[in-house]
């Protein structure tokens, strides 16, 4: 089995990829996604949401990372996967999910699944831009308003020739809200003969063994499990792939990954800004571990980059306050 890290705009960028994919137990990664709407883009974009396009398409830990593309026009994203794949890219993902009303107002994301010819014609058009051992995949939701389009999409895709397909278990209409609906995963698996990948609700090692019967899939694709536990990819691969229950990371074991992340953001964002990352990240870890919430409270209106490295450095094993009174 493999498991995927899900694409998650403005959540998961490089640092977070080369953060998460240092601990294990992700098979592969996904950029942000790269807007294409009536051009060529210029190689900047691409080294800009893909930095490892500098390194062999690799995070340091080797793990392959796709370049994601959004939009709705067959010969535009042709292009732009041609380019991504000149430049290093391992694998273009092609995304037919997005739920953001401007995003689907400018023909992008999971709007176009209510036309599963036209995912069938861009998915076409990408994998004959690109060459053959470039894998293009594809991530598609349930449907747009329902489920009613989604053998024909599924199909439609294998048709075109896409490597792979992951679907996130749920309609444009259903946004995030639970549960997710592994049970049409299967039913679209029986139809295909692609590797399927299922993604949607899997936040703990339960949830992966559960998903991957009801669905049939071996593979599956983590987003905000893996962004509120960073040691799920680890502890599911273990547990699916060789029986074995690992120990999962406590707080201890979280807040030097903090430190080690804001450090790492300091050197590509502007400093005023460089907590924002931490923040957001605390915020979704706080729905797991509580102590989240709590430095969350206590960061989130700090700005000075030193002053948030103190409150941090603080937080490390060790550092409570029991041994300052000492
Ligand atoms: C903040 C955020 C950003 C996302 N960005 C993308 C994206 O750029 N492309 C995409 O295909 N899916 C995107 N998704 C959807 C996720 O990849 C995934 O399908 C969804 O979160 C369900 O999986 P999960 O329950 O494991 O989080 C995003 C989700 C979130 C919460």
């Amino acid at each position: 089995m493999r498991v995927m890290l899900a694409p998650m705009e403005g959540v998961i960028d490089h640092t977070m990829r080369e953060l998460l994919t240092s601990l294990g137990g992700v098979d592969r990664c996904v950029t942000e996604f790269v807007r294409v709407t009536e051009r060529l883009l210029p190689p900047r974009v691409f080294y800009r949401l893909c930095p490892e396009l500098g390194t062999g398409g690799t995070t340091a830990s080797g793990v392959p990372v796709f370049v994601q593309l959004l939009g709705g026009q067959p010969a535009v994203m042709a292009e732009n996967a041609a380019r991504a794949a000149e430049l290093g890219a391992p694998g273009i993902d092609l995304n037919f999910g997005c739920p953001a009303k401007t995003v689907n107002r400018s023909d992008g994301g999971a709007i176009i699944l209510r036309e599963p010819q036209r995912v069938h014609d861009i998915t076409a058009a990408v994998r004959a831009a690109v060459p053959a051992h470039v894998p293009v995949t594809v991530k598609t939701r349930l449907g747009f308003e329902d489920q009613a389009l989604f053998m024909d999409i599924a199909t439609g895709i294998e048709a075109a020739g896409a490597s792979e397909l992951t679907v996130h278990a749920r309609t444009r209409r259903d946004g995030y809200r639970p549960p997710a609906y592994w049970e049409s995963i299967a039913e679209a698996r029986s139809r295909v003969s692609l590797p399927v990948i299922a993604n949607g609700e899997i936040w703990s090692v339960d949830d992966a063994l559960r998903c991957r019967a009801v669905s049939g899939c071996d593979d599956l694709m983590l987003g905000r499990g893996a962004i509120c536990r960073p040691d799920l990819p680890r502890l599911i691969a273990a547990a699916n792939t060789r029986g074995e229950t690992l120990e999962p990371l406590n707080w201890n074991g979280i807040t030097p990954l903090l430190l080690q992340f804001f450090e790492t953001t300091l050197l590509h964002y502007d400093a005023y800004c460089a907590g924002n990352p931490l923040k957001q990240w605390l915020v979704y870890m706080r729905g797991y571990f509580p102590q989240a919430g709590q430095l969350f409270e206590q960061v989130k209106r700090l700005r000075d980059p030193d002053a948030i490295r103190l409150l941090l450095q603080r937080s490390q094993p060790g550092c409570g306050r029991d041994r300052y009174a000492a």
